[in-house]
C-alpha cells in the first residue's frame, strides 16, 4: 500500500538550486546556505513553493558533492548544520519546503566507512561496500582493482571515486554477492534511514534520491529495489507522513510502486523527455545532442507520439499514488535555452507549468540562462559544467553572484547575458511569464497536479484539457514556426495568450504561440 501523497504537492512548484552557484554570501567565490537564505525573497516572489538543493554535505567534490564523505555534516564551504536548520526554519515561515539530495547508492573514497572497508582486517564496515573476494576477480572489468591491501575489488556506482554501498544482490551469481537480507546489508538500510531522520529532524521536508534504482545489484526487473524502498519509505513515512520522496529513476511505474511520491521524466531511461526537448539521447553536450527534431523547436519537425505513448502509459499507471515531474532541466544536461530563443523557451514553459504532476524549474531557466560553452571541467562536471554556472542576478561583477575575484565558475560572458534584474520589471520577459504561469497554476484547481489530463490535438499545436471538479482549462501550444489552424473547444475566460486568434471555434496559431483558457 502506497502512503498517501502529501497534500501540499497538489499545487507545488519546485525550484532546483545548485548551491555552489546560487549566491555567495561571504565572498569566497562559492554559493552557500546563507546565500540561499538571503535569496528566499526572490524564491517567494516567483511563487515557488519548494526548493530542492543538490548535495550540501562534506565531500572532496570529485563529482560536485555527489561523492559524500560525511552524510551527517554540511560541507564547510556551504556553512554549518545550524545554517541548514536556520534556512529550513526561515523557508518554513514563508511556506516554502526544503528538500535535500539523498545520495543513497555510494560515498566518496574518503568516507570513513570506505576507509575502514578497504582494510584487509575484518571490521564492522567490511561488507558496507560491494567487494569481490580477490583482487583478480574484476567481474569482467566491472570492478575496481588494486585500491588498497584488501584482497578484492570494489564496485563503483558511477565514477571510480564513488564506491557502491552494499544493499545486497537480488540474483546471486558469485560467492561474494550478499543477499538483500544479509545483516550487514540490512544495517546499511538502517544507516540510510538514520540519515533521513537526522536531516528531517533539522527541518528537511523530504529528499530527492540520487540514482534511486541503483541500490540493489543484479536486479533485472526491479523487484529487489522496489522491495527495499517500500520498506525504507514505508517506515520513514510513519514518522514523516507529510514529507516528500522524489526519485531520480525515470521509470515512474516502478518508482511510484516503490513508494516514491514523484519520479522525474528526464534524459536517462525513457525517451519521452528527449523527444520533447533534446532529440539524441547521450551524454555529450554538443549540437548533435540538441539539433535533432525534438518537439519544442521552431523547426516544427518533432512529434508527440513517442512522448505521449510513454507518458500516458506511466501517467495512467501512477496517477492515483504519485506524480511525474517534467523538469525544465537539471545540472546533468544542456540548458533548455541551448539552440532555443526566448519565444521558444516561453512555449516550452507554458507546457511545463501546465502539465499534471509536479513542475520543477532548474535555477536560471526562468531567465533563460545559457549553456556556457568551452569551460574546463569543474569538479567532475565535464560537459555538464556549462549548465552549472552561477545565477545571474544583475549586471556587474560576477552578475551579482559573488564579490570574489575567483568565482566557482565564470558567469555567462555574453553581453546580453540574461539577468533577474533586467527581467523582473519587464512584463514580456521569460521570468514574468514563468511567474504568471506559477500564479495561474496556484489559482486554478484545473491546472494543479492531481487534475485530469486529456489530449485534444497533436502534433502542432499540442492542445490538452486539464479538469478539476468545477473547472476545465484548455492549454494550446504551437512551438513551431509554421502557422497552424485547428478547431479548439470554444474559449470562455482567456487566462493567458500570445499569437492566437479564435473565430467560430477555429483557432489560428501564429509562429511560436500559445493560449490558456477556461471553458
Ligand atoms: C545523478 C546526479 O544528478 C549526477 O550529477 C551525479 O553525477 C550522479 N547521479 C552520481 O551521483
Amino acid at each position: 500500500m502506497h502512503a498517501p501523497k502529501p497534500k501540499w504537492l497538489n499545487d507545488a512548484v519546485f525550484y532546483n538550486i545548485y548551491p555552489q552557484s546560487f549566491y555567495d554570501s561571504n565572498g569566497d567565490g562559492i554559493g552557500d546556505l546563507k546565500g540561499i537564505a538571503a535569496k528566499l525573497d526572490y524564491v517567494q516572489e516567483m511563487g515557488y513553493t519548494a526548493i530542492w538543493l543538490n548535495p550540501i554535505f562534506v565531500s572532496p567534490f570529485r563529482d560536485a558533492g555527489y561523492d559524500i564523505t560525511d552524510f551527517y555534516k554540511v560541507a564547510p564551504r556551504y556553512g554549518t548544520n545550524e545554517d541548514f536548520a536556520a534556512l529550513a526554519a526561515e523557508a518554513k515561515k514563508r511556506g516554502i519546503k526544503v528538500v535535500l539530495d539523498l545520495v543513497a547508492g555510494h560515498t566518496s573514497l574518503e568516507c570513513e566507512w570506505f576507509q575502514q572497508s578497504a582494510k584487509p582486517e575484518k571490521n564492522q564496515y567490511t561488507n558496507r561496500y560491494v567487494w569481490s573476494n580477490s583482487v583478480w576477480d574484476t567481474d569482467g572489468n566491472a570492478l575496481i582493482s588494486g585500491y588498497s591491501d584488501r584482497d578484492g575489488c570494489y564496485m563503483k556506482n558511477f565514477f571510480y571515486c564513488q564506491p557502491a554501498l552494499n544493499y545486497g544482490f537480488k540474483v546471486i551469481t558469485r560467492p561474494w554477492q550478499l543477499p538483500m537480507d544479509h545483516p550487514d546489508c540490512l544495517a546499511m538500510r538502517e544507516e540510510l534511514l538514520n540519515v533521513m531522520r537526522f536531516w528531517s529532524a533539522l527541518g528537511a521536508d523530504g529528499f530527492r534520491v540520487d540514482l534511486a534504482s541503483s541500490l540493489v545489484k543484479n536486479d533485472p526487473d526491479g523487484e529487489g529495489i522496489i522491495e527495499l524502498w517500500n520498506d525504507v519509505i514505508g517506515r520513514y513515512k510513519v514518522e514523516y507522513p507529510d514529507n516528500v520522496l522524489i526519485a531520480e529513476w525515470c521509470h515512474p511505474k516502478r518508482a511510484i510502486r516503490a513508494g516514491f511520491d514523484i519520479d522525474f521524466l528526464i534524459h536517462s531511461g525513457l525517451k519521452a523527455y528527449t523527444t520533447l526537448f533534446r532529440y539524441e539521447r547521450g551524454t555529450s553536450v554538443n549540437d548533435e545532442f540538441n539539433s535533432g527534431d525534438s518537439y519544442f523547436r521552431r523547426a516544427g519537425k518533432g512529434g508527440l507520439t513517442e512522448f505521449l505513448n510513454e507518458y500516458l502509459e506511466h501517467y495512467n499507471a501512477t496517477k492515483a499514488d504519485g506524480y511525474i515531474s517534467i523538469p525544465t532541466g537539471n545540472h546533468d544536461i544542456p540548458r533548455l535555452s541551448l539552440l532555443r530563443d526566448t519565444e521558444e523557451l516561453k512555449a516550452a514553459m507554458v507546457f511545463l507549468l501546465t502539465m499534471p504532476g509536479v513542475p520543477l524549474v532548474y535555477y536560471g531557466d526562468e531567465i533563460g540562462m545559457r549553456y556556457v560553452e568551452g569551460l574546463s571541467s569543474k569538479e567532475g562536471g565535464f560537459n555538464r559544467t556549462g549548465s552549472r554556472t552561477p545565477m545571474q542576478w544583475e549586471n556587474g561583477k560576477n552578475h551579482g553572484f559573488s564579490t570574489s575575484d575567483t568565482p566557482y565558475l565564470p558567469t555567462d560572458p555574453a553581453e546580453a547575458a540574461p539577468t533577474v534584474a533586467a527581467q523582473r520589471n519587464d512584463p514580456h520577459s521569460l521570468l514574468s511569464l514563468t511567474k504568471t504561469l506559477i500564479a495561474l497554476r496556484k489559482a486554478h484547481p484545473a491546472l494543479m497536479a492531481d487534475s485530469a489530463f486529456d489530449v485534444v490535438h497533436t502534433d502542432y499545436p499540442f492542445v490538452y484539457k486539464r479538469t478539476a471538479a468545477d473547472e476545465t482549462v484548455v492549454v494550446a501550444v504551437n512551438p513551431s514556426d509554421a502557422t497552424q489552424t485547428v478547431e479548439i473547444p470554444t474559449p470562455g475566460e482567456v487566462l493567458l495568450q500570445s499569437g492566437v486568434t479564435v473565430e467560430n471555434g477555429t483557432a489560428t496559431f501564429d509562429a511560436v504561440s500559445y493560449i490558456v483558457y477556461k471553458i
